[in-house]
Protein backbone atom coordinates (compact mmCIF):
# COMPACT_ATOMS: atom_id res chain seq x y z
CA UNK A 1 0.00 0.00 0.00
CA UNK A 2 1.97 2.81 -1.43
CA UNK A 3 2.29 5.94 1.62
CA UNK A 4 5.30 7.65 -0.05
CA UNK A 5 6.93 8.03 -2.76
CA UNK A 6 10.33 6.51 -3.51
CA UNK A 7 13.63 6.78 -4.06
CA UNK A 8 14.08 8.81 -0.58
CA UNK A 9 17.44 11.13 -2.04
CA UNK A 10 20.82 10.60 -1.16
CA UNK A 11 23.72 13.00 -1.49
CA UNK A 12 27.05 13.39 -0.31
CA UNK A 13 28.37 15.68 2.85
CA UNK A 14 31.55 17.39 1.56
CA UNK A 15 34.29 16.94 2.76
CA UNK A 16 34.00 13.55 4.57
CA UNK A 17 33.18 10.06 3.44
CA UNK A 18 29.66 10.26 4.26
CA UNK A 19 26.46 10.10 2.60
CA UNK A 20 22.44 10.87 3.62
CA UNK A 21 19.51 8.86 2.91
CA UNK A 22 16.68 11.42 3.95
CA UNK A 23 13.88 9.65 4.45
CA UNK A 24 12.04 12.78 5.94
CA UNK A 25 9.52 13.48 3.47
CA UNK A 26 8.83 10.42 2.64
CA UNK A 27 4.75 10.19 2.71
CA UNK A 28 2.59 12.58 2.13
CA UNK A 29 0.75 13.19 5.81
CA UNK A 30 3.74 12.18 7.74
CA UNK A 31 7.69 11.41 6.77
CA UNK A 32 10.52 9.76 8.22
CA UNK A 33 10.86 5.30 8.65
CA UNK A 34 7.55 4.88 10.15
CA UNK A 35 5.41 5.16 7.40
CA UNK A 36 7.37 2.89 5.08
CA UNK A 37 6.63 0.43 7.87
CA UNK A 38 3.18 1.05 7.86
CA UNK A 39 3.17 0.56 4.25
CA UNK A 40 3.22 -3.18 4.83
CA UNK A 41 1.69 -3.70 8.08
CA UNK A 42 -1.39 -1.10 7.48
CA UNK A 43 -2.61 -3.14 4.10
CA UNK A 44 -1.73 -6.93 6.38
CA UNK A 45 -4.42 -5.25 9.05
CA UNK A 46 -6.59 -4.32 5.91
CA UNK A 47 -6.37 -7.22 4.68
CA UNK A 48 -7.25 -9.20 7.89
CA UNK A 49 -10.33 -6.96 8.08
CA UNK A 50 -9.74 -5.16 11.07
CA UNK A 51 -11.72 -2.40 12.07
CA UNK A 52 -9.64 -1.01 15.18
CA UNK A 53 -5.87 -0.87 15.26
CA UNK A 54 -4.13 -0.66 18.77
CA UNK A 55 -0.40 0.47 19.08
CA UNK A 56 1.72 2.08 21.91
CA UNK A 57 4.83 4.07 22.28
CA UNK A 58 6.15 6.96 24.20
CA UNK A 59 4.43 9.85 24.50
CA UNK A 60 6.83 11.80 21.82
CA UNK A 61 6.54 8.78 19.63
CA UNK A 62 6.88 9.07 15.95
CA UNK A 63 4.77 5.97 15.24
CA UNK A 64 2.02 6.53 17.13
CA UNK A 65 1.24 9.92 15.00
CA UNK A 66 1.99 8.25 11.91
CA UNK A 67 -0.48 5.09 13.03
CA UNK A 68 -2.87 7.86 14.04
CA UNK A 69 -2.47 9.99 10.55
CA UNK A 70 -2.65 7.00 7.99
CA UNK A 71 -5.33 4.72 9.82
CA UNK A 72 -7.83 7.76 9.86
CA UNK A 73 -7.34 8.02 5.81
CA UNK A 74 -7.87 3.56 6.25
CA UNK A 75 -11.29 4.03 8.26
CA UNK A 76 -9.47 1.82 10.83
CA UNK A 77 -10.16 3.43 14.49
CA UNK A 78 -6.77 3.94 16.22
CA UNK A 79 -6.03 3.46 19.77
CA UNK A 80 -2.76 5.10 21.29
CA UNK A 81 -1.26 3.63 24.67
CA UNK A 82 1.44 6.06 25.62
CA UNK A 83 3.85 5.47 28.12
CA UNK A 84 4.96 8.48 30.06
CA UNK A 85 8.15 10.26 28.84
CA UNK A 86 10.15 13.18 30.34
CA UNK A 87 7.97 16.17 28.88
CA UNK A 88 9.35 18.97 26.07
CA UNK A 89 7.90 20.74 23.66
CA UNK A 90 8.58 18.20 20.92
CA UNK A 91 6.31 15.50 23.36
CA UNK A 92 3.85 18.01 23.20
CA UNK A 93 3.40 18.17 19.52
CA UNK A 94 3.43 14.77 18.95
CA UNK A 95 0.84 14.47 21.54
CA UNK A 96 -1.37 16.96 20.06
CA UNK A 97 -0.51 15.39 16.40
CA UNK A 98 -2.14 12.48 17.77
CA UNK A 99 -5.24 13.88 19.01
CA UNK A 100 -5.74 16.02 16.14
CA UNK A 101 -5.59 12.77 13.64
CA UNK A 102 -8.65 11.35 15.61
CA UNK A 103 -6.95 8.60 17.43
CA UNK A 104 -7.73 8.06 21.22
CA UNK A 105 -5.00 8.60 23.65
CA UNK A 106 -4.46 6.40 26.34
CA UNK A 107 -1.68 7.39 28.73
CA UNK A 108 -0.02 5.36 31.35
CA UNK A 109 2.90 5.49 33.59
CA UNK A 110 4.89 2.10 32.99
CA UNK A 111 5.43 -0.48 29.84
CA UNK A 112 3.53 -3.01 32.24
CA UNK A 113 0.87 -0.40 32.48
CA UNK A 114 0.91 -0.24 28.63
CA UNK A 115 0.56 -3.91 27.72
CA UNK A 116 -2.24 -4.22 30.54
CA UNK A 117 -4.19 -1.07 28.77
CA UNK A 118 -3.64 -2.66 25.41
CA UNK A 119 -5.11 -6.25 26.43
CA UNK A 120 -7.83 -4.43 27.39
CA UNK A 121 -8.93 -2.58 24.40
CA UNK A 122 -8.21 -5.54 22.40
CA UNK A 123 -10.80 -7.75 23.76
CA UNK A 124 -12.82 -4.88 24.25
CA UNK A 125 -12.74 -4.18 20.60
CA UNK A 126 -13.27 -7.98 19.98
CA UNK A 127 -16.15 -7.54 22.08
CA UNK A 128 -17.92 -5.10 20.53
CA UNK A 129 -17.59 -7.08 17.34
CA UNK A 130 -14.54 -4.63 15.39
CA UNK A 131 -12.07 -7.04 14.52
CA UNK A 132 -8.94 -5.87 16.74
CA UNK A 133 -5.26 -5.38 14.95
CA UNK A 134 -2.04 -4.72 17.66
CA UNK A 135 0.63 -2.97 15.88
CA UNK A 136 3.76 -3.88 18.41
CA UNK A 137 5.68 -0.58 19.65
CA UNK A 138 7.70 1.13 16.85
CA UNK A 139 5.48 -1.01 13.99
CA UNK A 140 8.16 -3.48 14.49
CA UNK A 141 6.56 -6.92 13.24
CA UNK A 142 7.36 -8.97 10.56
CA UNK A 143 5.37 -6.90 8.17
CA UNK A 144 6.70 -3.40 9.07
CA UNK A 145 10.15 -4.66 8.43
CA UNK A 146 9.41 -5.38 4.76
CA UNK A 147 9.29 -1.77 4.49
CA UNK A 148 12.94 -1.44 5.29
CA UNK A 149 13.56 -4.91 2.85
CA UNK A 150 12.37 -2.97 0.44
CA UNK A 151 14.45 0.44 1.41
CA UNK A 152 17.63 -1.81 1.29
CA UNK A 153 17.05 -3.17 -2.49
CA UNK A 154 16.05 0.68 -2.98
CA UNK A 155 19.46 2.13 -1.60
CA UNK A 156 21.05 -0.44 -3.86
CA UNK A 157 19.49 0.87 -6.87
CA UNK A 158 20.91 3.98 -6.10
CA UNK A 159 24.07 2.41 -5.88
CA UNK A 160 23.90 0.52 -9.11
CA UNK A 161 22.74 4.09 -10.55
CA UNK A 162 26.40 5.16 -9.23
CA UNK A 163 24.33 7.96 -7.20
CA UNK A 164 26.51 6.92 -4.13
CA UNK A 165 29.35 4.05 -3.61
CA UNK A 166 28.99 1.21 -2.04
CA UNK A 167 28.28 2.14 1.68
CA UNK A 168 31.26 0.26 3.74
CA UNK A 169 28.57 0.90 7.17
CA UNK A 170 25.02 1.78 7.22
CA UNK A 171 24.50 4.12 10.65
CA UNK A 172 20.58 4.22 11.60
CA UNK A 173 18.91 5.10 15.37
CA UNK A 174 17.42 2.17 16.80
CA UNK A 175 13.99 2.22 18.98
CA UNK A 176 12.35 -0.89 18.63
CA UNK A 177 14.91 -2.61 15.96
CA UNK A 178 12.35 -3.01 13.14
CA UNK A 179 14.45 -0.92 10.79
CA UNK A 180 17.78 -2.26 11.50
CA UNK A 181 16.17 -5.79 11.07
CA UNK A 182 14.41 -4.67 7.67
CA UNK A 183 18.29 -3.60 6.82
CA UNK A 184 20.26 -5.78 7.87
CA UNK A 185 18.06 -8.66 5.64
CA UNK A 186 17.77 -6.31 2.69
CA UNK A 187 21.18 -5.48 2.54
CA UNK A 188 22.29 -8.76 2.48
CA UNK A 189 19.27 -9.95 -0.40
CA UNK A 190 20.67 -6.67 -2.18
CA UNK A 191 24.06 -8.50 -2.56
CA UNK A 192 25.50 -5.08 -0.83
CA UNK A 193 28.13 -5.72 1.41
CA UNK A 194 27.48 -3.19 4.21
CA UNK A 195 27.67 -3.58 8.18
CA UNK A 196 25.02 -1.95 9.66
CA UNK A 197 25.63 -0.10 12.58
CA UNK A 198 22.40 0.61 15.14
CA UNK A 199 22.74 3.42 17.61
CA UNK A 200 20.69 2.62 20.50
CA UNK A 201 18.37 5.31 21.93
CA UNK A 202 15.97 2.91 23.69
CA UNK A 203 16.36 2.22 27.36
CA UNK A 204 13.16 1.47 28.30
CA UNK A 205 12.34 -2.08 26.35
CA UNK A 206 14.79 -4.84 25.94
CA UNK A 207 16.32 -4.49 22.36
CA UNK A 208 19.93 -6.44 21.72
CA UNK A 209 21.00 -7.67 18.67
CA UNK A 210 19.83 -10.93 18.86
CA UNK A 211 16.49 -9.93 18.95
CA UNK A 212 17.10 -7.49 15.85
CA UNK A 213 18.52 -10.97 14.11
CA UNK A 214 15.71 -13.17 15.20
CA UNK A 215 13.27 -10.32 13.35
CA UNK A 216 15.07 -10.25 10.56
CA UNK A 217 14.48 -14.41 10.22
CA UNK A 218 11.51 -14.09 10.89
CA UNK A 219 10.73 -11.73 7.83
CA UNK A 220 12.60 -13.37 6.19
CA UNK A 221 10.60 -16.88 6.71
CA UNK A 222 7.59 -14.03 6.08
CA UNK A 223 9.09 -13.36 2.52
CA UNK A 224 9.91 -17.36 1.94
CA UNK A 225 5.78 -17.89 2.46
CA UNK A 226 5.35 -15.62 0.21
CA UNK A 227 7.17 -17.26 -2.42
CA UNK A 228 10.32 -14.88 -2.51
CA UNK A 229 13.46 -17.22 -3.64
CA UNK A 230 15.14 -16.23 -0.12
CA UNK A 231 17.78 -18.48 1.16
CA UNK A 232 17.95 -20.59 3.95
CA UNK A 233 19.68 -20.11 6.50
CA UNK A 234 19.37 -16.58 5.40
CA UNK A 235 22.20 -14.45 4.58
CA UNK A 236 22.19 -11.15 7.17
CA UNK A 237 24.43 -8.17 6.64
CA UNK A 238 27.24 -7.96 9.54
CA UNK A 239 25.10 -5.72 12.75
CA UNK A 240 27.05 -4.00 15.29
CA UNK A 241 24.71 -2.15 18.14
CA UNK A 242 26.21 0.44 20.22
CA UNK A 243 24.86 2.33 23.92
CA UNK A 244 27.33 4.65 23.88
CA UNK A 245 25.41 7.49 22.42
CA UNK A 246 22.29 6.71 25.00
CA UNK A 247 23.14 9.79 26.88
CA UNK A 248 20.91 10.00 30.16
CA UNK A 249 18.52 7.55 28.43
CA UNK A 250 15.53 7.29 26.19
CA UNK A 251 13.39 11.05 25.21
CA UNK A 252 16.48 12.93 27.31
CA UNK A 253 18.86 14.83 25.36
CA UNK A 254 22.76 14.68 26.16
CA UNK A 255 25.37 17.28 25.66
CA UNK A 256 26.36 15.48 22.33
CA UNK A 257 23.01 15.19 21.11
CA UNK A 258 22.13 19.00 20.97
CA UNK A 259 25.51 19.85 19.74
CA UNK A 260 25.12 16.95 16.90
CA UNK A 261 21.44 18.38 15.81
CA UNK A 262 23.02 21.31 15.03
CA UNK A 263 25.51 20.54 12.94
CA UNK A 264 23.13 18.27 11.22
CA UNK A 265 21.00 20.97 10.22
CA UNK A 266 24.22 23.21 9.15
CA UNK A 267 25.77 20.71 7.22
CA UNK A 268 22.90 18.87 5.44
CA UNK A 269 19.97 21.34 6.48
CA UNK A 270 18.20 18.43 8.23
CA UNK A 271 16.01 18.91 11.58
CA UNK A 272 16.81 15.79 13.89
CA UNK A 273 14.46 14.80 16.33
CA UNK A 274 15.93 15.25 20.06
CA UNK A 275 14.62 11.55 21.01
CA UNK A 276 16.13 9.04 17.93
CA UNK A 277 18.38 11.14 15.11
CA UNK A 278 20.16 13.93 16.94
CA UNK A 279 21.82 10.94 19.24
CA UNK A 280 22.84 8.97 15.38
CA UNK A 281 23.89 12.00 14.08
CA UNK A 282 25.93 12.38 17.20
CA UNK A 283 27.35 8.95 16.17
CA UNK A 284 28.24 9.59 12.97
CA UNK A 285 30.73 12.15 14.19
CA UNK A 286 32.03 10.00 16.44
CA UNK A 287 32.53 7.16 14.19
CA UNK A 288 34.48 8.93 11.75
CA UNK A 289 37.26 9.18 14.23
CA UNK A 290 37.44 5.32 15.24
CA UNK A 291 40.56 3.06 14.43
CA UNK A 292 39.02 1.34 11.19
CA UNK A 293 36.33 4.05 9.74
CA UNK A 294 37.81 4.38 6.48
CA UNK A 295 35.18 3.83 3.76
CA UNK A 296 31.68 5.46 2.83
CA UNK A 297 29.69 6.18 6.09
CA UNK A 298 25.81 5.83 4.68
CA UNK A 299 23.83 7.77 7.39
CA UNK A 300 20.05 7.02 7.43
CA UNK A 301 18.60 9.84 8.54
CA UNK A 302 14.81 8.70 9.78
CA UNK A 303 13.17 11.93 11.01
CA UNK A 304 9.82 13.21 9.61
CA UNK A 305 10.36 16.43 8.65
CA UNK A 306 7.85 19.37 7.35
CA UNK A 307 6.02 18.34 4.87
CA UNK A 308 3.42 20.69 2.99
CA UNK A 309 0.36 21.75 4.49
CA UNK A 310 2.47 21.14 8.20
CA UNK A 311 3.75 18.72 9.95
CA UNK A 312 0.95 18.82 13.09
C1 LIG B 1 12.77 9.24 13.99
C2 LIG B 1 13.00 7.81 14.35
N1 LIG B 1 14.17 7.24 14.00
C3 LIG B 1 14.44 5.96 14.30
C4 LIG B 1 13.55 5.19 15.00
C5 LIG B 1 13.93 3.79 15.34
O1 LIG B 1 13.30 2.87 14.52
P1 LIG B 1 12.99 1.41 15.08
O2 LIG B 1 11.91 1.58 16.11
O3 LIG B 1 12.56 0.66 13.90
O4 LIG B 1 14.25 0.89 15.69
C6 LIG B 1 12.30 5.73 15.37
C7 LIG B 1 11.27 4.98 16.10
O5 LIG B 1 11.42 4.24 16.97
C8 LIG B 1 12.02 7.08 15.04
O6 LIG B 1 10.87 7.66 15.38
Amino acid sequence: MPLGTGPSPVRRIEPHELWIKDDSRYGDRYGGNKVRKLEWSLADLLRRRCGVVVTGGGTGSHHAVAVARYAADTGIQAHVVAVEQPYDAHVGEQLAAVRAAGATMHRVDTVAGAYATAGRLLVGAALRGRRPGLLPVGGSNTHGCLGFVEAALELAEQVSAGELPPPRRVVVAVGSGGTAAGLILGLALAGLDSEVVGILVNDRTRVGPAQVRRLAGATARLLRRHGAPVPDPVPLAPFDLRREWLGPGYGKPSGASVEAAGWLREHAGLVADPVYTAKAAAAIRDLREERDASGPTLYWHTAPGAIAGGNR
